[in-house]
């Protein structure tokens, strides 16, 4: 009994230090990163994002505030052209760079699409992806609008005051898709969020010593917290989304498996072969990779191709974070080994609101492409207005949507542990 209340004890204490942010990984994660007036853990989330960049990156600032009425007035390429070519040495710390990042990737997708599908560029400017590209590898990121660009770095309390809550959250740059569009930002925002405790434990690498009393008391509770943060996040994605914009999209989509840009994007000034990245996606999101990782979830190979390929558009804290939960000692086997059935039940909670949130996806999913397939047949002339087509098979991130989708749904499912 003194030794398992002494387990109890060490793993509270861990749990204690981990809610002070001790996280594996580097930068993103590590204390400095973190505002200790955050009102919760945010284990993916840029903490306090940086809004402004010094006064002589204004022609960025500028231009990416105006960025939605510039792409409505098809005015955005040409502005661009008359941008100076701006040196990136004067950038400070992460905070700015990511920042610049988040502001360069946003000029360039809306550079690429702003007439749409069919009307693409093959050249990226000098002025554009030259610094764009220095920031880019400063941070490990590929030059490209990235998850952590579109939602973890892109968020600002109105209030600094009151806590993280969608009303009393805005996004720092947008794109066409007005409320839609935020709303589409901050909810991914807060399924992040919604995850803090499932990630909690993802943090504790000592699975392997804890006694199933332990795992009851303080594991299971937390497991069945992140099956209803899931599904009420995933509630919230419904409502929010009801009303996507269906331009928005295409905003995001990027050049590598896409066929609207075949040839991929010359990044003039850096390099003399056009590169191919895929767009921003969920898919690049840390936190189901986690999951997945933590409970041991097999998908297949070519489900894991992809997912590991999204792991390449992640900061790299993130990426090291992952890798450190998959070599961790096997949650699976430890439960698998462990007789006690509560145990193998809790597991098994948490699966199952894996499976239903990849479910409840799959339904937005279906609903925004059929959405934007009615509008498209509509209004057919329209050549900004469109869709991408290109998205009914392939996603932003350029996988086959629904095979994909339901595969990793249905692999989650057998990851099951039967009684
Ligand atoms: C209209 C809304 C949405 C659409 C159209 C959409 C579309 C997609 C597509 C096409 C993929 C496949 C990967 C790719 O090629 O990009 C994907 C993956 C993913 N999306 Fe979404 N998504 C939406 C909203 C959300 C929201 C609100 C979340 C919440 C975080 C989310 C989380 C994910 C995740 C985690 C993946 C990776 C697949 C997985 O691990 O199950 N998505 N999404």
């Amino acid at each position: 009994m003194t030794k398992v209340f002494a387990q109890g004890c060490a793993y509270l204490t861990a749990l204690c230090a981990l809610s002070r942010i001790k996280l594996p990984a580097s930068e993103w994660t590590c204390v400095s990163h973190w505002s200790p007036a955050c009102d919760v853990l945010m284990p993916s989330l840029l903490p306090s994002p940086q809004t402004e960049l010094p006064p002589s990156y204004s022609p960025w600032m500028d231009i990416a505030h105006e960025l939605p009425k510039l792409i409505a007035s098809h005015q955005l390429r040409a502005c661009i052209h008359q941008m100076p070519q701006l040196n990136t040495q004067h950038l400070r710390g992460r905070e700015e760079l990511h920042l610049a990042h988040l502001v360069l990737s946003f000029l360039t997708m809306g550079y690429v699409w702003q007439e749409g599908e069919e009307g693409t560029m093959r050249v990226l400017p000098r002025n554009l992806a030259v610094p764009f590209w220095e920031v880019s590898q400063a941070l490990g990121l590929p030059p490209i609008l990235t998850h952590a660009d579109f939602v973890l770095a892109n968020w600002r309390r109105k209030d600094p005051s009151r806590p993280l809550e969608i009303e009393n959250l805005e996004p720092i740059i947008s794109l066409p898709g007005g409320e839609s569009l935020h709303g589409f930002i901050l909810v991914t925002l807060l399924v992040e969020k919604a995850a803090v405790p499932g990630i909690k434990v993802g943090c504790c690498k000592s699975h392997s010593h804890l006694t199933p009393q332990v795992f009851r008391a303080h594991l299971s509770p937390s497991l069945h917290a992140l099956l209803l943060l899931s599904l009420q996040a995933t509630i919230q994605a419904i409502h929010a989304l009801q009303h996507l914009d269906d331009e928005l999209l295409i905003f995001l989509s990027g050049w590598r498996d896409n066929a609207a840009m075949p040839h991929g994007l010359l990044y003039e000034g850096v390099s003399e072969q056009p590169m191919a990245f895929s767009g921003g996606s969920a898919a690049q999101s840390s936190v189901l990779h986690a999951f997945d990782e933590l409970l041991g979830i097999q998908h297949s190979q070519e489900s894991t191709a992809f997912l590991h390929r999204m792991r390449d558009y992640m900061p790299p804290p993130h990426r090291a974070f992952i890798r450190d939960i998959s070599r961790a000692p096997s949650l699976r086997q430890h439960i698998l080994s462990s007789a006690d059935l509560r145990l193998r039940e809790a597991f098994n909670h948490c699966i199952t609101a894996l499976a239903d949130f990849r479910s409840h996806h799959i339904a937005i999913v279906t609903k925004y492409i059929a959405v934007a397939k009615a509008k498209a047949g509509q209004e057919e002339a329209c050549s900004t207005g469109k869709p991408p087509a290109a998205l009914e098979a392939k996603g932003t991130g350029g996988s086959h949507i629904f095979i994909f989708l339901k595969s990793v749904r249905d692999s989650t499912r057998e990851g099951l542990i039967s009684a």
